[in-house]
Order: C-alpha cells, then sequence, then structure tokens
C-alpha cells in the first residue's frame, strides 16, 4: 500500500534525523578535577583534570559535514580552551589562546561550533596550561564517521596516555621542568588505554577489527608490535591512505598526536594469546601494552571483501607552482652532554623575567616569536615547506588548520603517499610538506612533545 510505504519511509528518515541530532547536536563539556581509576579497580584514585569526570574523555562521534556544538563550561581553577586536533575547522573555532580566542576563564563558558569536513580519527585537548592539563588527563576522543560503514566487523578505539605516578597513585608534579623540557620531554612510566591500566583485549578468531590508535601522551612515542598478527595502515592523521600498507619491520610508530587506524585481523585460533608490544626505546625500553585474547567462540565467517576507506577531500597540491618555505628547529640539549650544548644554534637564553627558550624555529626573516607569524600565504596558493631538524631529538610537528601531504623525507620520495597534520622529523631529517592554503587565519605550527612547545618549539604560519 502507497500510503503505508511513504509512512514508513518518514518514519525512517525521522529517525535517521534524529540519530544525526543525538550525534551531531550540542554535546556539553565540562573540564573539572575529578578521580579516576587510572591503576584499576581496587586501586587508590587517581586526583585528575577532566571533560565530564571522565579520562580519556568522552568519545565523541560526528558526522561529516554536520554541524556540530560544543558547549564548553570551564569547571578548573584555571583558563582553558578546547582545541580539536586535527579537523579543518575556521580558525575561530581552533581553540587557541590568544590567538584564536580569550581563553575561558574559570566558571565560564564558551560555545564551539563547526562542520567537520573530513571523516576519521582526530581528538580533542586543551591548548592553555596544555602540559599539565593534559598531563593530568584531559585529551578525549573524536571520531567522524564515514556516511556509509566501511565494511570492518568491530570498531575498537585505544586512546593512548601515559602518567608518572607516585606509590598513592597521585601524578607527580611539575609539567615545567627545564631539564625535561630541553630533552626528550615528560615520559610517564604508566601507559593506559582509554584511561586505565590495559586489561586483555577480547577478540573474536576471524573477525576484521578497525583499530584505531591516538597517541595523547605529551611525549612518549610509540612503536606498536601485534605478536603473530600482520596489521594493515588503513589511516594516518584521519586521512585514509592510497594504498594500505604494512608497517615496516611490523611496528607500528605512532608520535604524540598522531592517529594510526588499523586493520587488525583476528587471524588466531579462538583460545589464543598473543602480547602487543611496544617497542620503540629500544631493548631497555619495551614493554608489553596488553594482550590479544581470543574468546573461545569459534571462528566468524565473515566477508573477505577488500576494505578501503573514502577518501576525504583534502586538497591535491599543486607541486608546479607553490610558493616556498624553509623551517629549520633549533636548540634543546645535546644527546649524551651536559648544559655545555644546550643552547644548539639559537644563543638566546631569558632573562629571569620572561620564559627560558631552548627551542626555536627559525625562518629566512630570523627566530620565532611567540604568536608573531613566521610568514604569510597567500590564500588559495600551494605552500611547500621544508622541514629541517638540525637538533639531536625527535619532534612531531604539528600544523593547525590543515592536513598536509608529506612528500618526501632527506629527499627520498614518500613510498606510500600519506596526508598527515602531525609529522615526525628524526633528529637531523628534513622533510617536504605541502599543502594547498585555502583556510584563511593565523595557525600555529609547532612540537607536540608540549614541554618543547611550551619552551619555544612553536610558531604561526598565517594565511591571507
Ligand atoms: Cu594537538 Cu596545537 O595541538
Ligand atoms: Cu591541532
Ligand atoms: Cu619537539
Amino acid at each position: 500500500m502507497a500510503g503505508g510505504a511513504i509512512a514508513t519511509t518518514r518514519l525512517l528518515q525521522a529517525q535517521r534525523a534524529s540519530a544525526v541530532e543525538n550525534n551531531n547536536s550540542t554535546v556539553n563539556l565540562k573540564p573539572a578535577p575529578a578521580l579516576a581509576p587510572i591503576m584499576g579497580t581496587g586501586q587508590p584514585e587517581t586526583p585528575v583534570l577532566a571533560y565530564n569526570g571522565i579520562v580519556s574523555g568522552p568519545v565523541l562521534r560526528l558526522h561529516q559535514d554536520v554541524l556540530f556544538r560544543a558547549d564548553v563550561q570551564n569547571g578548573l581553577d584555571e583558563d582553558t580552551t578546547v582545541h580539536w586536533h586535527g579537523i579543518r575547522l575556521p580558525n575561530a573555532m581552533d581553540g587557541v589562546p590568544d590567538l584564536t580566542q580569550k581563553s575561558i576563564a574559570p566558571g565560564a563558558s564558551f560555545q564551539y561550533a563547526y562542520s567537520p569536513p573530513d571523516a576519521g580519527t582526530f581528538w580533542y585537548h586543551p591548548h592553555d596550561h596544555t602540559a599539565r592539563q593534559m598531563g593530568r588527563g584531559m585529551a578525549g576522543a573524536l571520531i567522524v564517521e564515514e556516511p556509509e560503514p566501511a565494511g570492518f566487523d568491530r570498531d575498537v578505539l585505544w586512546v593512548l596516555q601515559d602518567w608518572e605516578l607516585l606509590p598513592d597513585n597521585e601524578i607527580v608534579d611539575g609539567f615545567d621542568d627545564v631539564m625535561q623540557g630541553m630533552m626528550a620531554g615528560r615520559i610517564g612510566t604508566t601507559v593506559t588505554i582509554n584511561g586505565t591500566l590495559p586489561t586483555p583485549v577480547p577478540l573474536r578468531a576471524g573477525e576484521r577489527i578497525r583499530l584505531r590508535l591516538i597517541n595523547a601522551c605529551l611525549a612518549r612515542f610509540m612503536a606498536l608490535r601485534f605478536a603473530g598478527h600482520k596489521v594493515v595502515v588503513m589511516a594516518l592523521d584521519g586521512q585514509p591512505v592510497t594504498r594500505p600498507f604494512e608497517p615496516d619491520g611490523g611496528l607500528t610508530v605512532i608520535a604524540p598526536a598522531q592517529r594510526v587506524d588499523l586493520l587488525l585481523e583476528a587471524t588466531g585460533n579462538p583460545g589464543s594469546t598473543y602480547a602487543v608490544t611496544d617497542e620503540f626505546y629500544g631493548y631497555d625500553g619495551s614493554y608489553k601494552l596488553t594482550d590479544l585474547a581470543y574468546s573461545v567462540a569459534p571462528k566468524l565467517i565473515t566477508s573477505s571483501k577488500p576494505i578501503t576507506l573514502p577518501p576525504n577531500p583534502v586538497p591535491a597540491p599543486d607541486l608546479k607552482n607553490p610558493v616556498r618555505h624553509h623551517l629549520t628547529i633549533v636548540g634543546g640539549g645535546m644527546s649524551g652532554m651536559g648544559m655545555g650544548g644546550m643552547m644548539g644554534g639559537m644563543g638566546m637564553m631569558g632573562d629571569s623575567n620572561t620564559p627560558v627558550a631552548i627551542w626555536g624555529i627559525k625562518g629566512s626573516n630570523g627566530l620565532n616569536e611567540g604568536m608573531t607569524p613566521i610568514f604569510t600565504l597567500p590564500l588559495g596558493r600551494t605552500a611547500l615547506i621544508t622541514l629541517t631538524n638540525t637538533t639531536d631529538w625527535w619532534h612531531p610537528m604539528h600544523l593547525h588548520g590543515y592536513s598536509f601531504h608529506v612528500l618526501s623525507r632527506n629527499g627520498v620520495v614518500a613510498k606510500y603517499p600519506h596526508i598527515r597534520d602531525t609529522v615526525i622529523l628524526r633528529p637531523k631529517d628534513t622533510v617536504d610538506i605541502a599543502f594547498v592554503a585555502d583556510n584563511p587565519g593565523n595557525w600555529m605550527f609547532h612540537c607536540h612533545v608540549i614541554e618543547h612547545s611550551d619552551f619555544g618549539l612553536m610558531t604561526v604560519i598565517r594565511v591571507a
């Protein structure tokens, strides 16, 4: 009956509309002090700073191109903002105090509103007092759903954080330590997944899992090995790769702020267990992150259709006609040396009234200075930026407001073309990145080892 069919269609449309509303209507986020069971149940809880009382923060699931609003009410006793890491949004929504907005004072509120143009794995975190607030727990996943499900059997999210805890599980104070800041930053000793000490991750034989990894640590890099399993990189920093690939040597490297979406095929046998280890810091620094624990359920019969993620509408750079710039990272402590090498190429040290700058970014007009743009890109042009790391340290360099193509590393063209918002510069690396400067505003460009950024490894790129 025609009338019945129309009624059904209307009902379905209404249901769909309300599903979208539920996902993308206003979300309330309240950062405030809280207690969190970092070390698991039965252990003393840890005083943290948290969004809506939980660590990691609430998982926000958004729809591509649908307006999203977040009402942020500051329940902390200090200023804060929210930064939507990796989202190509209007400058005024970017959450950088004194650059894109006034910081949100204690008790005050701010409403963010934007439509995310890209589907994928993103995250949010504060951008004021970032080391302390993020280091005490404030970070959450922001997932922008594809319009159609991509064909995985299950979606699994790991928000990775690390903590430096005292025996009573309180967080060690001091997020502004110069010694840590001039070296690798604060690398906590306890690594958690989704806010608690990892417990075995249940798996069913045969299933195809989308494992979304978010590194929300202040400074810890990771290189994950999934024993007995082959993993395939599907997306980096939310952006699908054009050709999915197995990571080199079976190690999934993920720097602070980066995300990796993996296809994890549960090829193990029912009842078996496999370790996931983090081997970034070599033999001595390796540890078991968690176990993959197969249930005894028989193998799931699932589709064998290849899984692909639809590309996002990130514009292709025009490499025939780019605006070129060169930025050089300088400073830091010298590895294996004392204070003598601390100034590297910088030759500047604050007096007692100004913060110590132990890192810097050098453009053609000299060193970065606070929030003063280091250069201006003409709106709409392709920017090709060469980044050189003269220091002895690793830096995950992040550009706000954009996703950029990583063209080459040390002159070698990227084997697997990829788009990122945070790119690793190893000691002495030179990396070429390119993007179409189509998003006007003042955009931060900084190292995501937060202490590096706090001690000077940050600048602003203006697009106008
Ligand atoms: Cu997640 Cu300014 O960064
Ligand atoms: Cu960002
Ligand atoms: Cu750095």
